[in-house]
């Protein structure tokens, strides 16, 4: 289905902004991206500002957290950046993605002059061999030099994001990783499970060897949080990990099935049952904003099972149990008792949580308690 103009209830707490543009595609990437094109940086900054005008009416008053995410948003041409940042939404919690290559003191000075609360560092990795694999242009010290340039400019909230199952990548690599990220204390660190995207290069050239290693990625995924919540991380949700109160409390909303609103091509919003996602395509983004039309979308509904089925997937990836009353109607009873009995869910309260050993199977448990 294709939308046209649409009035939706003024719902969302939670923007996200995409900035599709990096300087090279990494063979194992399948976001939104766009090389280069720094001569169309400032046209894409004018399309955002016009689709969040035409959007208004689904954000709320108070916007509670705003994440610019990518591509690489740290590459984008700063007077452009400048300019977005200046005219978004003032948000408690302001995250950027940034690539380590692009940090430098001045960048830094500029997202802190600007509102941003919260960087999101890719590091991947800090094995150079293990960077050579995945295409990255930034070397372990370059990530560390970032880190310090956003310390040198106060910021107080840096999370580091870590790939494990890298081919090659031994257990020590990856224990060796996570103690280099420890020792430059984040706030926080994800840590993903690398994944075969389809039509990848990297799948392509190495998509078999992630088939085989899949068992023993159970127990990187193990060793990785005994590793981290072992340094006094809380492992709050499947591949997050947070010192007090860090969290990061805009994938938060997704988590819980909050509303939010997505600009920028390819994103994706959900706001009062309906969810959209922009068509990845540059030229007819620029050229619909500069119209003033909204730009092309797949539109679908979200019935009631479909939202409690995915509150209940989404939910069981966190720590702290989910009501009940929220998933009810989309939980097998009988497969929540054998799960009980199996020791790998668990009822706290009015709410239903996965215990550790469930949680580190994760998804498999999740499908069974669906009815
Ligand atoms: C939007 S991406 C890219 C952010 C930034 N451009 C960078 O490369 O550091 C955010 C994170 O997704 C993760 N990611 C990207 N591709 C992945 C894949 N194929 N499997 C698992 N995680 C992936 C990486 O850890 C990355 O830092
Ligand atoms: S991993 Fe990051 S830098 Fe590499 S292509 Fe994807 S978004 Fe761009």
């Amino acid at each position: 289905m294709t939308a046209t103009a649409a009035a939706t209830a003024a719902t969302a707490r939670h923007l996200y902004v995409h900035l599709p543009f990096c300087a090279h595609r990494c063979g194992y990437c399948d976001f939104v991206t766009v090389l280069g094109r720094g001569d169309q940086h400032a046209a894409y900054v004018d399309a955002l500002l016009s689709e969040l005008e035409l959007e208004r009416a689904s954000l709320a008053p108070e916007v509670e957290t705003v994440f610019l995410g990518g591509g690489t948003p740290t590459l984008t041409d700063p007077v452009a950046l400048r300019r977005l940042l200046g005219s978004l939404p003032r948000a408690a919690e302001f995250t950027i993605e940034a690539n380590p290559e692009t940090v430098t003191p001045e960048l830094a000075a500029l997202l802190r002059e600007s509102g941003v609360t919260r960087v999101s560092l890719g590091a991947q990795t800090f094995r150079p061999e293990l960077l050579e694999v995945l295409e990255r242009r930034a070397g372990p010290e370059d990530v560390r030099r970032a880190f310090y340039h956003l310390r040198d400019a106060s910021f107080d909230n840096i999370s580091l994001d870590l790939l494990y199952g890298i081919p090659g990548q031994s257990a020590s690599d990856l224990e060796r990783d996570i103690e280099d990220a420890l020792e430059l204390d984040p706030e926080h660190l994800s840590c993903y499970e690398l994944e075969a995207k389809p039509g990848t290069r990297f799948t392509h050239a190495h998509g078999e060897e992630l088939v085989s290693q899949a068992e023993a990625m159970e127990n990187y995924f193990e060793r990785v949080v005994e590793l981290v919540a072992g340094a006094g991380y809380r492992w709050y949700e499947t591949a997050n990990f947070c010192r007090p109160g860090r969290e990061a409390r805009h994938n938060l909303a997704y988590w819980e099935g909050r509303d939010y609103l997505g600009l920028g091509i390819g994103a994706v919003s959900t706001v009062a049952g309906r969810r959209w996602r922009t068509k990845p395509s540059l030229a007819q983004y620029l050229a619909a904003l500069a119209g003033g039309r909204r730009p092309e979308r797949e539109v679908e509904l979200l019935d009631a099972v479909t939202q409690r089925q995915e509150r209940l997937i989404l939910g069981l990836r966190l720590d702290e149990p989910l009501p009940l009353a929220d998933v009810e109607p989309v939980l097998s009873v009988e497969a929540l008792a054998r799960l009980e009995g199996l020791g790998l869910a668990e009822r706290r309260g009015d709410g239903l949580a996965l215990t550790r050993r469930g949680r580190f199977l994760g998804g498999a448990v999740t499908a069974e308690l669906l009815a």
